[in-house]
């Protein structure tokens, strides 16, 4: 910790006696400094044993922090509702706290590391009192990896221990492999920020208006101040797995992104791995679990939001989800939407935050279920009718369950060498000008449609909804460094590497409109139709047709067999209409300026070339 910056107050730890003591040095002390600093009421070490997880869920339905569902409908499951207030990411709150001012780039928040740490640890001074600290070993990946990625998260909140044990592999047997080896690990500082005096009642879910989710680079630590929320307070998650990850990525020569991994096998049985880069709430789970609806086509699931990728000794690129859980976005999950995650949930071991509760004790929320039930407890604990003019759930309400439950889950999933990547897809949130899909040309084409992705803000941040913003790989949030470093990262892939070896890159999207605002393309399970296509052009078995953006299906070449949609309405979904996308330049060149001499030649040479195309 901030050794740098401050000395402590020399508090007793007679109290805390009765904790474990590890004997990895390093581990040990960081644990006292925290425990000095934040002077919790106890220090608890998590094993991750089936016993234990009841002894939280049990002293969390006490606090009044869960409600346990019932038994017959999802068993060993609960209901939870945040403060109102801590719902979503605060990327307004989140720092990239890199030595330098410039490694940070134009587009995150950034203090300098000094400065960050004594301004947080006069927050975390005391912050713990009257609450039990977690220390919660974890790995992202597989424990048998060659070089396992280990954290350590401290936290003062039961929630997020109940939380992180579902998303990550943790407890006993990670700490057993951090002593044995010796190994080092990401720190990871979680406090909600609300000390209890002595005598004071504590309230459902704690949290502070002051919140910073902070990352240092250099020194692969995390501290998280004031929120409880999923990508806010599960440290392994996005600070870790995208935050951290990517500078440790751009240091080794390797990737961390926001990406879904799915198995495709077609009817002949040949396989191919795609991973997907759609900004939050964009449709990653949905896709990762999706039942196709052509005939003799199967998906099975790997991860639904992080994709690691490193190349392997054949030259391809290998994908693991280095998580062990889905954190979904709950309205609009439903059996005709998504009846793989409905069957995941349903056998339970779950926790269900923001969403409603229905009086025979089971969860709803919108997009379940055609009708709603006639009464329900909304996710602010108020009485719910469908008259209500309000949501019963909010719009970034979560489901949180175990990715092993998934009745689609991919055998490969174990496997710590991961997948090769045959295709990777960019899409986003665009209501116009985006076409359903467009091939890229080469890696380069495909790193300028990821770097230039764009997609309308969501409810899983805070702040403004439906704007549209370039959100480069679906990471803009999520990016640890430079995001001109990170786009020449991209380019570098490839130039060390064999890019014939590499994925073939597609944009889509799934989300245009028509002038009533409705969906042109069906989504959901439709969207195996461009899977198919995307598997068929790699294999050159369908055609495409060039055009100023990339390349686009021919005739024929989408499979629309059986499909309920106007050729009318298919021809808008796919059209690229030259004046919407000369529209779209000059965002694109205020976009590329804001990175100066960072920004990749080779992407404003790709800007160039396709501003020509337009006009030609
Ligand atoms: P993630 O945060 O990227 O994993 O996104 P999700 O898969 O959880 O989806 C976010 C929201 O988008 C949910 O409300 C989904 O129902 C919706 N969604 C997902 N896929 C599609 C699609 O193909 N078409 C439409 N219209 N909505 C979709
Ligand atoms: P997601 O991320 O919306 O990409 O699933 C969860 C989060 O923002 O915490
Ligand atoms: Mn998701």
């Amino acid at each position: 910790m901030a050794a740098d910056t401050t000395t402590y107050d020399p508090v007793t730890t007679s109290d805390l006696s009765s904790a474990y003591r590890s004997t990895h040095a390093e581990l040990q002390a960081w644990v006292d400094e925290v425990a000095a600093l934040t002077k919790p009421a106890s220090i608890t070490w998590i094993e991750g044993t089936p016993e234990e997880w009841v002894r939280l869920t049990d002293e969390l339905v006490e606090a009044g922090t869960f409600v346990r569902l019932d038994e017959t409908k999802k068993p060993n499951s609960f209901w939870c509702a945040s403060d109102p207030t801590d719902v979503a990411r605060v990327e307004d709150r989140t720092f990239i706290c890199s030595v330098d001012e410039t490694d940070a780039g134009p587009t995150n928040n950034w203090m300098a590391p000094a400065e960050m740490k004594k301004l947080m640890t006069e927050l975390y001074d005391g912050s713990m009192r009257g609450r039990t600290m977690y220390v919660i070993p974890f790995v992202m990946g597989h424990l048998d990896s060659a070089h396992p990625m280990f954290g350590v998260e401290i936290t003062d909140s039961a929630y997020v221990v109940a939380s992180m044990t579902v998303m990550a592999r943790v407890g006993r047997q990670v700490l057993d492999k951090i002593e044995a080896t010796g190994a080092s690990f990401v720190p990871a500082l979680h406090s909600v920020g609300a000390p209890l005096e002595p005598g004071q009642a504590d309230v459902p879910w704690p949290c502070s208006d002051t919140k910073y989710i902070v990352q240092f680079p250099e020194e692969r630590m995390i501290w998280s101040f004031g929120s409880g929320y999923g990508g806010n307070a599960l440290l392994g998650k996005k600070c870790y797995s995208l935050r951290i990850a990517s500078v440790m990525g751009r240091d080794e020569g390797w990737l961390a992104e926001h990406m879904l991994i799915l198995k495709l096998t077609s009817p002949e049985g040949d396989v191919k791995y795609v991973a997907a880069a759609f900004p939050s709430a964009c449709g990653k789970t949905n896709l990762a679990m999706v039942e196709p609806t052509i005939e003799g086509w199967t998906v099975e699931t790997l991860g639904d939001d992080i994709a690691w990728m490193r190349v392997g000794a054949d030259g391809r690129l290998y994908a693991v989800n280095p998580e062990f859980g889905l954190f979904g976005v709950a309205p609009g999950t439903g059996w005709d939407t998504n009846a793989n995650a409905m069957r995941t949930i349903a056998q339970g071991n779950s926790v269900f935050t923001n969403v409603a509760l229905t009086d025979d004790g089971d969860i709803w929320w919108e997009g379940m279920t055609e009708d709603a039930p006639a009464h329900l407890t909304d996710w602010k604990g108020r009485d719910w009718t469908p008259e209500s003019e309000e949501l019963s759930s909010h719009p970034n309400s979560r489901f949180c369950t175990p990715i092993r439950q998934c009745p689609i889950l991919a055998p490969e999933y174990d496997d710590p060498n991961g997948v090769p990547i045959d295709a990777i897809l960019f899409g986003g949130r665009r209501k116009t000008t985006i076409p359903l899909v467009t091939e890229a040309r080469d890696w380069t084409h495909g790193t300028f449609m990821g770097a230039t992705l764009s997609s309308e803000t969501t409810a899983a941040a805070t702040g403004a909804v439906g704007v549209v913003r370039r959100d480069p790989m679906a990471m803009l949030p999520f990016i640890g460094y430079d995001a001109g470093d990170y786009f020449s990262h991209w380019i570098s892939m490839a130039k060390n590497n064999d890019e014939s070896k590499f994925p073939k890159v597609f944009y889509v999207n799934w989300f245009r409109r028509d002038e009533d605002g409705g969906f042109l393309w069906p989504g959901f399970g439709e969207n195996s139709r461009v899977l198919k296509y995307v598997v068929e052009r790699i294999e050159g078995k369908v055609d495409a047709v060039e055009t100023p953006i990339g390349l686009v299906p021919a005739a024929g070449a989408l499979d629309t067999d059986g499909l309920d949609v106007s050729d009318e309405q298919l021809a808008k979904a796919l059209a690229v209409d030259v004046d919407e996308w000369k529209a779209e330049i000059p965002q694109i060149n205020e976009w590329f300026e804001k990175f100066g001499d960072k920004l990749p030649a080779v992407l404003w040479t790709e800007l160039d070339a396709l501003k020509a195309r337009l006009e030609a």
